[in-house]
């Protein structure tokens, strides 16, 4: 069984995944609005996965006897002056996320709990993959920022995404 420390810990990343999601529908919502639907669908994809995230978390405590506590979620920001705003918001928003599952880590160690140890490496490989996509896609806007055209190019290309 999970002690109350670990389950504590990991009802506050459940809210935390749950908020990356929110935060993604919003940046979804805006792309909608500007009418940049590749964007908008890459971050409608990426709010999916985020509650995926929390979903993992949510099981984890209940296989192991946890009492999984749902918390209010913050409301997101809703608006972004440019796509590179938003996606430099995405790049810094991960690494947090990073910093917290490093930090829940720590915790499984100190408390001897090897089964959420084996969990969270799942989430280690996964923020890699999070943080370089974010970076990537900064650093195209970056290149491009200045050519309009090049814009809906991107915005093309990320409307290819498919599911994970
Ligand atoms: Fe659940 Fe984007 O980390």
């Amino acid at each position: 069984m999970i002690s109350k420390t670990m389950q504590d810990a990991v009802n506050e990343q459940i809210n935390k995944e749950l908020y990356s999601s929110y935060l993604y529908l919003s940046m979804a919502a805006y792309f909608e609005g500007v009418n940049l639907s590749g964007f908008a669908k890459w971050m409608h994809l990426q709010a999916d996965e985020e509650r995926e995230h929390g979903m993992k978390f949510f099981q984890h405590l209940a296989d192991r006897g946890g009492r999984v506590q749902l918390k209010a979620i913050a409301a997101p920001q809703t608006d972004w002056k440019t796509s590179l705003e938003a996606f430099k918001q995405v790049r810094e928003h991960e690494a947090a996320v990073t910093a917290s599952i490093y930090a829940l880590y720590e915790l499984a160690l100190k408390e001897k709990d090897y089964p959420a140890q084996v969990m969270l490496q799942w989430f280690i490989d996964e923020q890699v993959e999070e943080e370089k996509n974010a970076a990537d896609i900064v650093q195209q806007l970056e290149l491009i920022e200045a050519k309009g055209t090049a814009v809906l190019m991107l915005d093309h290309q990320l409307g290819k995404r498919g599911k994970e």
